[in-house]
């Protein structure tokens, strides 16, 4: 039976994103097909869609955009044996991509089991977005209680997760966001927020153990010198210099999310216990995949967008 999926045809705006009906994909042994019920939109998704994205060249197109997706387990491979049809999950998209669908496919270990207490629409906005949170701050930058980090850009997907899970680990957390997002940041739990469109973080941050930058160019340039000797600049975006990072006394690197259902399990249990609360400021129908993708893209979304799905 043909599923919906929206997909590209060619690289381009937000024109070249399309609805077609398409016979699903069927899992390999170790993965999974779920019926998907909401797939999160990530800032990947346009850098795809346009052709900027290196992992994503023509010999993959026509291509389903979508790496997080919420839903029911319709199929097994035939060694993936964690979860049962009927299970309902939640799991970061490989880079094959597929979750602005009806039906996708996820390897098996990048899936975890949804929460009760968490709906479709919040637990697809955790996958991608949740775990580069979670692997920036204490997979690479090793984040400590009672550390000092300054979180570029608090109020993005990345950003209102990592704000949120270095105050639950005990770090002391300041954050830059846009005059409009300062109360935002705030509810988040940032002990000092800073607005970027009107203050110097400079003026208002020092000795610091991370600094987590989700925003690069110039406000990377101008954050080096608060980093506390021995600390650590830990980026989502450009490889950092390294002969920058020498000269200040600290470590810098850049590195690429990973999906790990393990890593999915925890951060799902600081939500379903109201530690972490992923923030959905709207939903789109899939029909308007291509909509939701171009809001993230001109800068709007607060926390993160969702299409809903069957
Ligand atoms: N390497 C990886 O594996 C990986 C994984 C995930 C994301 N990323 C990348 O990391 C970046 C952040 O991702 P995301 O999902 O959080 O994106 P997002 O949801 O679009 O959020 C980006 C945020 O940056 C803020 N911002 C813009 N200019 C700023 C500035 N000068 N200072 C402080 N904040 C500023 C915006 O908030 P305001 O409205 O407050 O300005 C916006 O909310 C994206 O470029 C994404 O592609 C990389």
């Amino acid at each position: 039976m043909k599923i919906r999926k929206a997909r590209i045809h060619s690289f381009g705006g937000p024109d070249v994103l399309r609805i077609d009906d398409v016979e699903p994909s069927m899992p390999d042994a170790l993965q999974v097909l779920l019926s998907v019920k909401a797939a999160g939109v990530n800032p990947v998704d346009f850098k795809i869609r346009s052709g900027k994205y290196p992992a994503v060249k023509e010999d993959r197109l026509p291509y389903t955009l979508g790496r997080d997706a919420s839903g029911i387990v319709e199929k097994c491979g035939a060694q993936a044996t964690r979860f049962k049809i009927g299970d309902e999950v939640v799991g970061m998209v490989g880079i094959g991509g597929g979750g602005y669908a009806e039906k996708v496919v996820l390897d098996e270990a990048a899936i975890a089991r949804k929460l009760r207490e968490i709906d479709h629409v919040h637990a697809a906005a955790i996958p991608l977005a949740g775990q580069t949170a979670w692997q920036g701050l204490f997979r690479y930058g090793q984040l400590k209680a009672g550390q000092a980090v300054l979180i570029h850009g608090g109020a993005g997907g990345v950003g209102h997760f990592a704000v949120q899970f270095a105050k639950a680990k005990g770090a002391r957390v300041l954050t830059t966001v846009s005059t409009d997002n300062l109360e935002f940041a705030r509810m988040l739990g940032a002990d000092v927020v800073i607005d970027y469109k009107t203050q110097r973080f400079e003026e208002l941050a020092k000795d610091l153990d991370m600094i987590f930058d989700l925003v690069d160019g110039e406000t990377r340039e101008r954050s080096w010198k608060l980093l506390k000797k021995g600390g650590v600049l830990v980026s989502t975006l450009s490889e950092p210099s390294q002969q920058t990072a020498a000269q200040h006394g600290v470590r810098a690197l850049r590195y690429t999310v990973e999906s790990d259902g393990k890593e999915l399990d925890e951060i799902l249990s600081l939500v379903a216990s109201g530690k972490v609360k992923p923030h959905v400021q709207k939903t789109y129908p899939l029909e308007e995949a291509a909509q939701a993708l171009n809001w993230v893209e001109q800068g709007k979304s607060i926390g993160k967008i969702v299409l809903t799905v069957g």
